[in-house]
Parts: structure tokens; C-alpha cells; sequence
């Protein structure tokens, strides 16, 4: 097929926000024990922490990183993961079945985000705790003054304090599986009265209430309203979640993804915008999409995939390992298009997760860590996007999709920085190649000059299903893309099921 499309500076939708590059870490199967921390490994440091996990996290390029949880935080007292290690209780973990040693809590988890380069985002638990335990650690972790909490926080090795900007307000509480559940009503009340607690004890917080857990939901777009109704003057942002997968083998209807990823972002939106307008309010909720990715949640029964095994409490236990594909790496780049597509409004994201869970880093105990599929596309956008996002216009046709009608086969976005442009190019197609010829004069206008490409990345397997593994780590990874740039017209050759990625500069 052949595609057609520009980039124009002066197309500019939004300044892009670092945040939209954050990750997101649980306690969860093996992400922290055995992943992230495990101090009999060849690697570790006296803390315990694998120094080559420490290095691909700092080569992947996450920003702000969501930390305890998940399903896990409505089930936690953070109080458990400070202090002298060797009095730390163990716990049951109900949402993983699992149990947890609190060896790393709130000082281990921040000291590993000072060598990765990341910043902390901590959610509180509003599962099975309220108001008050939230404040205790607002207190803990942001108070600068001469208190029980900070007096106890220097005596655990911290006198300065941790500074958190971003705080969750609780995880998925319109889920029945979540602790602590409850109706949009009772959550939307708590959401606010704890908000307006915490702003007390510290007005330079940034809030995120929580919004559907997946836009298929039976309470989307009511949970969001009602929520706001009562939380809307307190809180910044609303999270949105959601997991793709391919189902009943079905892969073009899987690189339709991206599709659906647009419609949750602008239903939220438009949600959040009718009940500014009820309000008379000109504020605008921003969208925290802090979690996100693939995610082989559902069998082709309906059924649910990787459910904690009800029997024995183990720690660490292999949980939600998914083995990520050449597709899923496609669809994964696509997701990534969409969310800067959309960053005049998702001003925050998080990769869920980062090592071991559903992760785009994976470790063997005692052995090697390796790069999944999906971490060229996360590592290569964080590294070259740009300040400015700009909207690319592609002309290259559609494909039915069940789901979506018509659906653009090839799917681009720009960003734009005093040094030059990226270019990020997805090509949906199970079946047809795509040669895109990208009208580039619009940036050769804002610079006063044609640029020349300094780098050019291919994502693409003939084998759509290879994938690295412990075995075969390096199986699949990003080749040099070829281009031809003649004055202000760049040529890609894009194969079906590609992603790619171009520097001018
Ligand atoms: O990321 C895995 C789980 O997915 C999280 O714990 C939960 O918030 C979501 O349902």
C-alpha cells in the first residue's frame, strides 16, 4: 500500500509531559523479591538490589514510578515496611495470595529509584484503610517539621523528606476484586474528604482519583461521573487502566488496540469536561493512565489467566509472567503512540509493570536479566520524544475491525525539540507492507533548513510470534531502518506488523 502523510511543527497538540514515561512497580510474584531485589545474586549491591536490573530500568527510561500497588495496596500498612529489618512482620497478601516479607518498603524502594533515576508516585490504601492512616503517611514521607512520624522517619535513615509530588488515592476501587471495594457514592466521598485532608497537611501534592479499572466495566462512565461529582474540586487527575491482549487468535482486531486505547482517553475526557461544565468550572481533571500494556489476563473461555493459586501463601511466587511477542511489541509501540497523541490530557502514565509482572525487564534467579520485546519500543520513544508533541496526519487506508469499523492501517505521531523531530510510525497491517512518504517541509520551514536522519529503528519479525527468552534473549530486537530523505520528503518501507521510529536532527 502507499501512504502519504506530513510533519508540521505548527501542528503542534500538546507540550509533553516526562511523566507519560512512568513505570509502575508491585509487590507482586516476583517483582520486588527475586526482581528487583535479590541480595545472593552476582550483581547485587550491599543493598541487595541487582545492579544489571538497576541497568536496563536506567536504559528502559521510566520516569515517575507508581509504587506499592495495585491490588496489593488496598491490603497494605506501610507502616510494616519501616524500621529495623529484622523486626518487620511477614503478612498475608489476600490480593496475591502470597506472602510478604516487607523486606523493601517505603526507604529501600526510594534508595533503588535514586540509582535507576526515577521518581517516586505512592498510592495510599483505601481498601481497607481511610483518612487517617493516609495522612500518618503524608506525614511520614513529605513532613518537613518536628513531629512523632518524622522524628521516626530520620531514625530510619531519611532526615530530609522524600518530597513525593504524585499520591493515588487508593487502586481500582470500582473493581468487586479489589479489598475494600465500594460504589462510586461511598468512594467518591472518601476520595474527597481524604484529598482535602492531605492538602491540609500538604498543599503541593498532586491528586489521582481513581476512574474505571478497564472501559468495559459495567459502571464506566457513571463511576467516573459520580466520583467527581463529590471529588472534583479536590483531586488533579483520574486514572484510567487498561490491559490488551489478542483474543481467539484474532491478531488484526488485536492492532486495533491502539483504537480503543483513543476512544477510553476521550470518553473520560469528554465524562470529565460534562461535569466541569455542571459545576461551572473552567478547572480541567487531567488523566493519569497508570497502568497500561498487554496483558494475557483472559483465556479464550472468558476465564482469567494467572489467578493466585489458592493454596499455601509462598513468597514471590511466579506470577503474571507473560512472555511478550514481536506482536505484542507492535501493539505495545501503538499504545505508545496514542498515549502522546493524547497528551494535552494524559498528562501521566505508567507502564504497568516493570520487572518479572506482565514486564518489559525479566530476571532469573541467580542468572541473567534480559530485554522483552516490549522494551525497544518504551526505551527508544522515551529516549528521542521531544517537547512538543505534533500531530501527524497519515493517509494509508483502513481495515474493518469488529470493534472499531474502519481503522487506519498505519498510525504516526511527532515530536519536535530544538535539535530535531522524531518521527514514530506504526503500520497495523497483518497482510500488506506500507511505503509512507512523509512531507517534512513544514519542519524544514521551523528550522531553516532540510535535517538529516541520525537514527532509524525497525521493529518487525517475520515471525510475528518470536519473542526473547531465557534461553533466547536476544531473539528479537530493533534492526537499522533504511530511508531515503530527498530535500523534505523522507521514505520509509514499513513491513506488515511494524514499528518504527526515525530521528532528523
Ligand atoms: O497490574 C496488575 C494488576 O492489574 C494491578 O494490581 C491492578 O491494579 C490491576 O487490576
Amino acid at each position: 500500500m502507499s501512504a502519504h502523510g506530513s510533519v508540521d511543527p505548527r501542528f503542534e497538540t500538546a507540550r509533553l509531559d516526562r511523566r507519560l514515561f512512568g513505570g509502575f512497580v508491585e509487590h507482586l510474584g516476583r517483582h520486588i523479591y527475586d526482581g528487583i531485589y535479590e541480595p545472593a545474586h552476582a550483581t547485587a549491591d550491599a543493598d541487595g538490589f541487582r545492579a544489571d536490573v538497576i541497568e536496563l530500568v536506567r536504559e528502559l527510561g521510566v520516569s515517575t514510578i507508581r509504587y506499592p500497588g495495585g491490588n496489593f495496596v488496598s491490603g497494605y500498612r506501610w507502616e510494616d515496611g519501616v524500621g529495623p529489618r529484622d523486626q518487620r512482620p511477614r503478612r498475608l497478601d489476600l490480593a496475591w495470595h502470597s506472602t510478604e516479607t516487607n523486606e523493601v518498603g517505603l526507604h529501600e524502594f526510594a534508595d533503588w529509584l535514586d540509582r535507576v533515576g526515577s521518581d517516586l508516585m505512592l498510592a495510599v490504601n483505601l481498601g481497607t484503610r481511610g483518612t487517617q492512616e493516609a495522612l500518618d503517611l503524608l506525614e511520614y514521607a513529605n513532613a518537613n517539621a518536628d513531629t512523632d512520624w518524622t522524628r521516626r522517619r530520620a531514625a530510619n535513615g531519611r532526615h530530609d523528606p522524600f518530597a513525593v509530588t504524585m499520591w493515588c488515592l487508593g487502586n481500582e476501587m470500582d473493581g468487586p476484586w479489589q479489598l475494600g471495594h465500594r460504589n462510586a457514592e461511598d468512594y467518591g466521598k472518601l476520595a474527597s474528604r481524604t484529598a482535602k485532608a492531605m492538602r491540609m497537611l500538604d498543599p503541593g501534592i498532586e491528586l489521582v482519583v481513581c476512574g474505571s479499572s478497564a472501559s468495559g466495566m459495567p459502571t464506566f462512565g457513571s463511576w467516573e461521573r459520580t466520583v467527581l461529582e463529590h471529588a472534583f474540586d479536590d483531586v488533579d487527575y483520574i486514572s484510567c487502566h487498561s490491559y490488551y491482549q489478542e483474543m481467539g487468535g484474532n491478531a488484526q482486531e488485536f492492532l486495533a488496540s491502539g483504537v480503543d486505547m483513543a476512544r477510553f482517553i476521550e470518553a473520560v475526557s469528554a465524562i470529565t469536561d460534562a461535569v466541569a461544565a455542571t459545576k461551572k468550572s473552567d478547572k480541567r481533571i487531567m488523566i493519569s493512565f497508570d497502568e497500561w500494556n498487554v496483558w494475557y489476563l483472559h483465556n479464550d473461555n472468558g476465564g482469567q489467566n494467572d489467578k493466585p493459586k489458592e493454596t499455601g501463601w509462598p513468597v514471590a511466587p511466579r506470577l503474571l509472567e507473560d512472555q511478550y511477542s514481536a506482536l505484542d511489541a507492535v501493539v505495545f509501540g501503538d499504545l505508545m503512540i496514542t498515549l502522546l497523541q493524547h497528551a494535552d490530557r494524559v498528562r501521566s502514565a505508567s507502564l504497568a509493570q516493570l520487572v518479572n509482572v506482565i514486564a518489559p525487564i525479566m530476571t532469573e534467579p541467580g542468572g541473567i536479566a534480559w530485554r522483552q520485546t516490549t522494551f525497544f519500543p518504551f526505551s527508544i520513544t522515551s529516549r528521542l520524544a521531544g517537547d512538543r508533541v505534533v500531530r501527524v496526519p497519515v493517509d494509508a487506508g483502513t481495515f474493518p475491525s469488529e470493534r472499531f469499523g474502519e481503522v487506519a492501517n498505519v498510525n504516526a505521531v511527532a515530536t519536535v525539540d530544538d535539535d530535531g523531530v522524531s518521527v514514530f510510525v506504526v503500520n497495523r497491517s497483518l497482510t500488506e507492507a506500507a511505503d509512507l512518504r512523509l512531507d517534512l517541509s513544514g519542519v524544514a520551514a521551523e528550522f531553516g533548513r532540510d535535517l538529516a536522519v541520525v537514527e532509524a529503528h525497525l521493529l518487525h519479525e517475520d515471525d510475528m510470534y518470536a519473542a526473547n527468552t531465557l534461553a533466547d534473549p536476544e531473539r528479537v530486537g530493533v534492526r537499522p531502518l533504511e530511508t531515503t530523505l530527498e530535500g523534505a520528503a523522507l521514505t520509509v518501507a514499513l513491513p506488515p506488523v511494524s514499528w518504527v521510529a526515525v530521528r532528523l536532527a
